[in-house]
C-alpha cells in the first residue's frame, strides 16, 4: 500500500466562512470569488463551490478556459472571464453563458459578433496592464452604445487596483469615478461597477461600488504586509504537510543538501522530508524558513532540491513518519504561507499558486 507522501488539505468550510466574513465586512450589494490559477492553487471548482456557499454571487477567472473548467463541472453561477488571447474563440462563452470582460473594441466587437450576451467594460485607472486607455474611453463607450442598441447587455463597468499607496489608490478611484460619468453621460447603464480586489475592498470603502472581488482574502490571506490573515479574521484553507523519511545523526560541520550552503553547527539530527521547490515551496526560503516538525518548529538545512528537503531537529527524538507542516493555520502551530513568502522574499500569491501537481488534495468540508 502506497500512502500519500505530499498531502494539501483544503477546508472548504474556511474558503466559505472567509468570504462570509468578507462580504459582511465589506457590505456591498455583491461579491465575487476569484478562482484563477485552480483558485490560487485550492481547486478551482472546489473554491468556487465553496465560495458561493459562503455568499459569493459572482466568479471570476482569468481565461475563458478556466470558465469553461467551472461550466464543465456544473457551477452555473454567473461567471467573468477577462484575459484573452489575440484569437480568442469568444463563442465557447455565449454558448456557456460566461460573461466576458473586454478591454478594447476590437474584444468588444469580436465578443459581440460570436453573440456573447453579456460584457463589462474593462478600463485601465492606472495599473496599465489591460483595459482600455483614457483616451480610448469615448470611443469605447460609444461603441458599447451601439452594442447596447443591438441587445448586448453592457452589464458590468470595471477596472483592477495597482495597491501602490493611498494617494495612487485614491487616484485610480478618482480615474473610475471619472470613466463611470462619461459612461453615463453617453447612455449606458451598469448593472455591476466593480473596481477593488482584496486589498482595495478591505481598506478603500470608495472603491466597493456594487462589487468586490476577492481573491487572496477567500483562501484565508492576507494582502497586506502589515495585517495578517487572522488579524483580519480570516482562516487560510490550505495546509501542506508531510512526514519524515529519513533521519540521520551527523558530525559538527556536515556540508548538507547541494552546495552545502548549511554547515551544522555542532553535532545534530537531520530529518529528510519529501516537500520541495516543485510542491510550492521555494528554493529561495532555503535558509530562513522553517517547518513543523512534531510539534516544534525546526529550520531548514541548505539547499531546498524540487523533491525534498532537510530540516535540522538538534537533539529531539525525531523519527521515521513523524508529521510535518511546512504550513497551514497559525492557530494549529503550523508555520503560516507568509513567512514561506517572507524567507524567499517573494509574496502568499506566488507561493499558494505554485503548488505542484503532484500533492494530493484532500478536501474536508463543504
Ligand atoms: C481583475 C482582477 N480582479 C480581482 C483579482 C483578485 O485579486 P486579489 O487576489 O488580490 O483579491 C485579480 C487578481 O489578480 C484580478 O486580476
Amino acid at each position: 500500500m502506497t500512502g500519500p507522501i505530499r498531502v494539501a488539505r483544503i477546508d472548504l468550510d474556511a474558503i466559505a466562512r472567509n468570504v462570509e466574513t468578507l462580504r459582511s465586512r465589506v457590505g456591498t450589494e455583491r461579491a465575487m470569488i476569484v478562482v484563477k490559477a485552480d483558485g490560487y492553487g485550492h481547486g478551482a471548482i472546489a473554491a468556487a463551490r465553496a465560495g458561493l456557499a459562503g455568499g459569493a454571487d459572482w466568479i471570476g477567472v482569468a481565461d475563458l478556459g478556466e470558465a469553461l473548467e467551472l461550466r464543465g463541472a456544473g457551477v452555473t453561477a454567473p461567471v467573468l472571464a477577462w484575459l484573452h488571447s489575440s484569437a480568442e474563440d469568444f463563442t465557447v462563452a455565449a454558448e456557456a453563458g460566461i460573461d466576458v470582460g473586454v478591454s478594447s473594441i476590437v474584444q468588444l466587437d469580436r465578443a459581440v459578433a460570436a453573440g456573447v450576451a453579456s460584457v463589462h467594460l474593462k478600463i485601465d485607472t492606472g495599473l496599465a496592464r489591460n483595459g482600455a486607455q483614457p483616451s480610448d474611453w469615448p470611443e469605447f463607450f460609444e461603441h458599447a452604445v451601439r452594442a447596447a442598441a443591438k441587445g448586448v447587455r453592457i452589464r458590468g463597468l470595471f477596472s483592477h487596483i495597482a495597491n501602490a499607496g493611498v494617494e495612487a489608490d485614491a487616484a485610480q478611484v478618482a480615474a473610475f469615478e471619472r470613466a463611470l460619468a462619461l459612461a453615463e453621460s453617453l447612455g449606458l447603464e451598469f448593472e455591476l461597477r466593480h473596481l477593488a480586489a482584496s486589498a482595495s475592498a478591505l481598506r478603500i470603502p470608495e472603491a466597493r461600488f456594487d462589487m468586490v472581488r476577492f481573491g487572496l482574502a477567500s483562501y484565508g490571506l492576507s494582502p497586506f504586509a502589515d495585517e495578517t490573515g487572522s488579524e483580519l479574521g480570516l482562516t487560510p484553507a490550505l495546509e501542506l504537510s508531510s512526514e519524515v523519511i529519513a533521519v540521520r545523526r551527523v558530525p559538527a560541520d556536515t556540508g548538507v543538501s547541494y552546495g552545502y550552503r548549511y554547515r551544522t553547527p555542532r553535532e545534530t539530527t537531520l530529518a529528510l522530508v519529501p516537500l520541495g521547490y516543485e510542491d510550492c515551496l521555494p528554493r529561495a526560503a532555503s535558509l530562513s524558513a522553517h517547518l513543523l516538525v512534531g510539534d516544534e518548529l525546526a529550520p531548514v538545512a541548505g539547499s531546498i532540491a524540487m523533491d525534498q528537503l532537510v530540516v535540522d531537529v538538534g537533539d529531539r527524538p525525531v523519527k521515521v513518519g513523524d508529521r510535518v507542516v511546512a504550513f497551514g493555520d497559525p492557530a494549529t502551530g503550523a508555520p503560516t504561507m507568509d513567512s514561506w513568502a517572507d524567507a524567499a522574499g517573494t509574496i502568499n500569491y506566488e507561493v499558494t499558486t505554485r503548488l505542484g501537481r503532484r500533492v494530493e488534495r484532500h478536501y474536508t468540508g463543504g
